[in-house]
């Protein structure tokens, strides 16, 4: 057995570690016996000298049962969950969830903050007031149990290393390294005990992944962690340049997810949502082929059954929804209109998300406290045809200054061309 001082020097001079030093380390970053600045200097040695497949495959194993597990009680269901790898107005999650439950698959969704300038599912939740995303696994498992899915945030037993290296990794420039990330982002999905999962790799200026080239190289890593333990995973490739959907925003999202679950969803948000959720459900193996899949997803959203799901989701982690309607209602919101007759040109998701969390609709710091009804809503997307005076974008936030920034930057964002602007494209790059 390598002391740590051994294995750090090792791992810098460029030598595989074995599965046991590895899990050795984490075992150490768990105890405490591994210090704050080895585990920065690990992280280090693993930027600059990369993680091959068996050591990530390692890493990740390694900080999965660094904690607990979730607990598999018999629902008699396959455990499926979707991962982001994070976009802007991606509420995907809220709306997917309750549709793979509705289609028979048990989704226990353990998921994060907003995470630089992408948003977070728990922040969108907890707009609801009284919505509680602090679940012990005993209710997570009850939760599934009974209805099949929850949403909710990571406990302190849950992967307790990831924890630990990521807070480390954010203050020491190494969170951009595809095994550290893979090791990350998996290590938290199986410790839900799946059966399968789904992966929506954004690719674009506003995903953390600019480059397919970049997309693909993590799927590959994922790939080949997954392929290791026997769990079946899929990669859906989709744009994130644009903001999906018409609403960026905690509260905004999540009243988009709601009206979307009950009516109809906004073009490339519904083209998202129904792939990646039939994805799960052909993952699952309830339907042989992905258009039979899509169908039923279809199915469980027109029947009205995913939207029933959805609120009986938010009652039962004790959301008052027609309370945080009644409330948000009250906010007035700034209306920009169009100068111009015209075409609208792109909109840029990355601009946009930055000014929102300039209002308040994101953290600036980790103990920031946020404004969750700080965010636009677009009456136009790229291509549409508008006239002089036309509303543009809706701006909201609680501060009336803040309102006003948001306002201003939402004007430089939004220009329009006099000649016709191409339509956004389908969402979906490719499938793995
Ligand atoms: N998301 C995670 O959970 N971990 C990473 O390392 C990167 C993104």
């Amino acid at each position: 057995m390598k002391s740590t001082k051994e294995l750090l020097r090792f791992k810098r001079d460029g030598h595989h570690l074995t599965a046991d030093d590895i899990h050795q380390f984490i075992d150490g970053v768990v105890s405490g016996t591994v210090s704050p600045a080895q585990v920065g200097a690990f992280c280090m040695a693993s930027c600059v000298r990369g993680l091959d497949s068996e050591e990530t495959a390692a890493l990740t194993m390694s900080m999965t049962h660094s904690g607990k597990v979730l607990r598999r009680s018999d629902t008699g269901r396959r455990r499926i969950d979707k991962h982001s790898t994070g976009g802007v107005g991606d509420k995907v999650s809220l709306l997917l969830a309750p549709l793979a439950s509705s289609c028979g698959i048990d989704v226990p969704m353990i998921s994060g903050r907003g995470l630089g300038h992408t948003g977070g599912t728990l922040d969108k939740l907890e707009s609801v007031p009284g919505f509680s995303i602090a679940m012990t696994e005993q209710e997570m498992d009850h939760c599934l149990t009974v209805n099949g899915l929850f949403m909710a945030g990571q406990t302190v037993d849950l992967v307790p290393a990831d924890r630990i290296l990521y807070a480390i990794r954010d203050v020491t420039g190494t969170v951009e390294n595809i095994g550290l990330i893979t090791a990350s982002i998996l290590s938290k999905k199986f410790a839900e005990s799946l059966d399968g999962l789904v992966m929506d790799m954004k690719v674009g200026s506003a995903a953390f992944m600019q480059t397919l080239d970049q997309a693909r190289t993590l799927a590959e890593s994922m790939k080949s962690v997954c392929d290791s333990v026997g769990i079946p995973v899929r990669f859906v490739f989709t744009r994130m340049d644009e903001p999906l959907g018409y609403a960026v925003g905690n509260w905004l999202e999540i009243a988009e997810a709601e009206h979307a679950l009950a009516t109809s969803a906004e073009r490339s948000l519904a083209e998202v949502t129904i792939e990646l959720t039939a994805h799960m459900v052909h993952v699952a193996g309830l339907e042989t082929t992905i258009e039979d899949s899509r169908r039923r997803v279809v199915r469980a959203w027109k029947n009205g059954s995913a939207h029933q799901q959805f609120h009986r989701m938010i009652a039962q982690q004790g959301g008052k929804w027609s309370d945080a309607v009644t409330m948000y209602a009250m906010q007035t919101p700034i209306v920009i209109e169009s100068a111009t007759s015209g075409w609208v040109d792109h909109i840029d998701a990355r601009a946009v998300a930055d000014a929102v969390q300039q209002a308040g609709g994101g953290r600036q710091r980790e103990d920031d406290v946020i404004d969750p009804s700080a965010g636009v809503v677009f009456h136009c997307e790229r291509g549409s045809e508008v006239a002089a005076g036309d509303p543009l974008v809706s701006v909201y936030a609680r501060d009336a200054a803040r309102r006003d920034e948001l306002a201003a930057a939402m004007r430089s964002i939004i220009q329009t061309k006099t000649a016709p602007v191409e339509r956004k494209p389908s969402m979906i790059i490719e499938v793995w």
